[in-house]
């Protein structure tokens, strides 16, 4: 599938992303092992989830689908069943690293495999954590890649310091932690996305929070939620870059989740000088959410550095390409976590930027960018990686001419409305997908 684009102009509407990635994958597993029924309303339908759900009911659970609600029949901690086959996360590496957690701590055999890409990424972080915890977790290539056979069993309580600031490997290890005899803590270098802390502590686990450490009580039960799943910011990004940088444009995106580990697009493109506005903010307690409005304002270079980082992980591509629409130039730092997602993100978003006209010159661990410049459309690769091609089509949509992108089909991974929402907010006539 082919993604064909051309530039728009004075963008207004009103839009609903899908519902929140990282929260979907953590709703579904711990509502697997939660006694009782959950149900997760505005749930995301991306592949990523898709996988997750997948695997959970290869693991013994009852799970059904309706338009925006997941049911899910969780049968406790102790519940789940050995799989008769091996299980396929498929392009997510959020799926690999928090099920080799909850793996870990199963008195079963498990292996977990994946597409090209998720064979490529590296699970060492998570292999070293859970080997310390006793779980017998063997990888390719001398534990460095997956597949993952899983061993599981009892499990000891460690204090972890993680070298990097990752979700999925703290999640993971929270998750074995369920299994694990005494106090498990685990203290991250930045504090990264919480979604797995702020779940827990809903469905009744006892945990603790202290800066960048985070404790899980031995002996914590879980208790079935009925959860509804805030709008996913990495997805509104997309839409707050676009509403940014072209003139006149008024874009409202309506229930987004704005928990304070994910909310650095909305720091970083403010520090630029954008005219975002937080509108009717609610649930203050669970994951909080808010409308946003997005105004089009001229915006200016910043440098981009550690302690955000974090934060905006997955939106450094889009703000890349807000860059090249900004006064001056713009550094992203420390930021070399983006060379081992799905694809080499530094390297992909370099490639396809240049090809459009950006001043980009990559750096080892990430980009310096001179702007203002005007994008001429090309043909450019997704590399198979859905936020490289949602980063590319929206620059499509900004650059002169025509802007074809390849392999379009990936962007269904983690945003399956994006190319319905872009043609609604730019006009029919400006996106055109084809075989
Ligand atoms: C995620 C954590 C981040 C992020 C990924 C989703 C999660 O990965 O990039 O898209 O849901 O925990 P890392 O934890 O590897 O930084």
């Amino acid at each position: 599938m082919k993604l064909i684009l051309s530039k728009a102009s004075k963008i207004k509407g009103e839009i609903k992303v899908g519902g929140d990635k990282s929260i979907t994958h953590r709703g579904l597993i711990l509502g697997s092992i939660a006694k009782g029924v959950t149900m997760l309303t505005n749930y995301s339908k991306c592949d990523d989830c898709m996988s997750t759900l997948e695997i959970m009911k290869k693991l013994g659970i009852t799970i059904t689908k309706k338009e925006s609600l997941v049911r899910i029949e969780g049968k406790g901690v102790k519940g789940l069943k050995e799989p008769v086959d091996v299980l396929n996360c498929n392009n997510s590496g959020t799926s690999m690293r928090l099920l080799s957690g909850l793996l870990a701590g199963q008195n079963f055999f498990s292996v977990l495999t994946g597409d090209s890409s998720l064979l490529k990424r590296p699970m060492k972080r998570i292999i070293e954590p859970l080997s310390l915890m006793g779980a017998k977790i063997n990888g390719r290539n001398n534990n460095k890649f997956a597949p993952l056979a899983i061993k599981g069993g009892k499990l000891n309580a460690i204090d972890y310091k993680t070298p990097i600031a990752s979700a999925q490997v703290k999640s993971s290890i929270l998750l074995a932690s369920l299994y694990a005899k005494g106090n498990t803590s685990v203290t991250e270098p930045e504090k990264s996305r919480d979604h797995t802390e702020r779940m827990l502590n809903l469905f009744g686990a006892k945990i603790e929070a202290s800066g960048n450490r985070i404790t899980l009580k031995e002996k914590s039960k879980l208790v079935a939620k009925e959860i509804s799943i805030p709008g996913d910011i990495s997805s509104a990004a997309f839409f707050l870059v676009l509403g940014s940088v072209i003139k006149d444009s008024k874009i409202l995106i309506k229930n987004i989740g704005i928990n304070p580990t994910r909310t650095g697009i909305i720091k970083v493109l403010k520090s630029m000088g954008a005219d975002i506005s937080i509108k009717n903010e609610k649930n203050k307690n669970y994951e909080p959410t808010a409308d946003l409005l997005v105004k089009g304002k001229k915006l200016k270079g910043i440098t981009i550095t550690k302690s955000i980082i974090p934060k905006v992980i997955d939106e450094i591509p889009i703000i890349a390409v807000a860059a090249t629409q900004a006064k001056g130039t713009t550094v992203i730092k420390n930021a070399e976590e983006l060379r081992v997602k799905e694809t080499d993100r530094i390297h992909a978003i370099a490639t396809g930027l240049k090809k459009m006209g950006a001043k980009i010159e990559e750096k080892p661990d990430g980009f310096i960018i001179k702007g203002p410049t005007k994008l001429k459309g090309n043909i450019c690769e997704s590399f198979g990686d859905h936020r490289i091609g949602m980063t590319l089509a929206i620059a499509g949509v900004i650059a002169e001419g025509k802007t074809t992108i390849l392999e379009s089909e990936c962007i269904d991974i983690s945003f399956p409305e994006f190319t319905r929402l872009l043609r609604r907010i730019c006009g029919e006539n400006h996106v055109e997908e084809k075989n």
